[in-house]
């Protein structure tokens, strides 16, 4: 009871703000905790999360699923898209797919993107000291933090700049379908942005046919052939459709995070300004102190044990990635925010089949931005308390306001 009213806490506002006291708790008094509300077993350990992850035991929820969990939703647009897509399929179905993306999302790739990533920072950190110029406080993420991912997976995939805002909006709509308690509004929320996306990304994989260009869309209709059997039309732009919504929801939390706990930890925002050779670690230990993704589920696909706890064929299991990146056992003194942190290796980007494979272009993303914030801004500040997302799985601030002239 006590453990299960110490879970559901985090769903209040107060809770989401900071659910990091109540799931130390809860690692402490009950580390694999059957929740009834949620329907899971929780996990908050990172050596359980990690088992779960990458052991052979566990399947992501998928059409089947689905079928037999939500009945009545299966066939809406939201379910039927997350349930059919990259981040919903086992096996060789999901092999086949990511391999259609995994080459176009690779180091060489990030790296080829690189000045652009650095170009759309300049230019958005341009905007930013403009309204901040004459004193005034602006909201950072509004101008810098939402902007910049959705501007690079866009160039990424080849939707033009003009369009990003538009798809940014039904983007967060489909991100609904990652709370782990989804209201009808969500769903219906989510259903709108997905039927409206997958129409976008088709229409974009008809223009590329007809006129390739550097891009994934076009990539993606080169490769078709390289995969057995070929991805379908309704495959091809649904994957462009998750490349899309993965990479600027959780990259937007990552970067408002990054700047905030530097602006909070003063001594460690000092360490970074000395040697900015330690950028990429502030970027490592924002990502491990307050994980964009809090958690994510899977399906026993046979009877089996989660340190000692038994998990029946179908039962569920949430990996909470923020609890496991706060295990005292993995990470000495895990609530202290740390840029010389020895290992700061999070769990952030999940493990195993589904490890994300954007993980490279966001670290780049937020490397660039601290860079370049960092070097311009000397006197960067916090003028107020930051407002954060009404969400749960993906964490992030919607309203950051900061001031440049000190
Ligand atoms: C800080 C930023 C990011 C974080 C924290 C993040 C986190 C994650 C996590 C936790 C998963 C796996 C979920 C699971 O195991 O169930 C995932 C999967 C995925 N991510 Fe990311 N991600 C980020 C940025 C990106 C970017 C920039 C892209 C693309 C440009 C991207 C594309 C994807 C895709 C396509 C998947 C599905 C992979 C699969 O199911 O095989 N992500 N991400």
């Amino acid at each position: 009871m006590y453990a299960e009213s110490n879970l559901l806490s985090i769903f209040t506002p107060e809770g989401r703000q900071d659910p990091f006291p109540a799931l130390a708790e809860l690692r402490r008094i009950d580390p694999v905790h059957h929740s009834e509300a949620l329907g899971t077993h929780v996990l908050t350990r990172f050596a359980d999360c990690q088992e779960v992850l990458t052991g052979p035991a566990f399947l992501v929820p998928d059409r089947d699923w689905c079928a037999a969990a939500l009945p009545d939703r299966r066939a809406d647009p939201g379910a039927e898209f997350l349930y059919s897509s990259l981040l919903g399929t086992n096996g060789a179905d999901h092999s086949r797919l990511r391999g259609l993306i995994a080459g176009a999302l690779g180091a060489r790739q990030v790296a080829a993107l690189r000045a652009t990533t650095e170009k759309i920072t300049e230019e958005l950190l341009d905007g930013f000291a403009d309204a901040t110029g004459s004193g005034g406080a602006a909201n950072f993420q509004e101008l810098v933090g939402r902007p910049l991912p959705v501007a690079l997976v866009g160039a990424l995939i080849g939707v033009p700049r003009a369009e990003q805002g538009r798809l940014e909006h039904l983007g967060r709509g489909a991100g609904r379908l990652l709370e782990p308690l989804r209201s009808p509004e969500d769903w219906a929320r989510a259903d709108r942005a997905v039927a409206e996306l997958r129409e976008y990304f088709a229409t974009l994989l008809r223009e590329r046919r007809a006129c390739p260009a550097d891009d994934l869309a076009s990539a993606l209709l080169d490769q078709r052939r390289t995969v057995d059997p070929p991805p379908t039309e309704r495959e091809l732009a649904d994957l462009l459709l998750l490349v899309f919504v993965a990479g600027f929801e959780t990259t937007t939390g990552l970067l408002g995070t990054a700047v905030h706990a530097l602006l909070t930890h003063p001594d460690q925002l000092d360490l970074v300004r000395a040697d900015p050779g330690l950028v990429p670690a502030a970027v490592e230990e924002s990502l491990r102190w307050d994980s964009p993704v809090l958690m994510t589920e899977r399906i026993a696909a046979r009877p089996v044990e989660v340190a000692g706890v038994a998990i029946p064929r179908g039962g569920s299991v949430t990996a909470v990635l923020a609890a496991a990146n706060r295990d005292p056992e993995r990470h000495p003194e895990p609530d202290t925010f740390t840029v010389r942190r020895p290992d700061h290796r999070p769990l952030s980007f999940s493990a195993g089949p589904h490890y994300c494979p954007g993980a490279a272009l966001a670290r780049a993303e937020g490397t660039a931005l601290l860079g370049q914030l960092l070097h311009r801004f000397p006197k960067l500040t916090l003028t107020g308390p930051p407002v954060r997302r009404a969400a749960v799985a993906l964490r992030s601030f919607d309203d950051l306001p900061l001031a440049t002239t000190g």
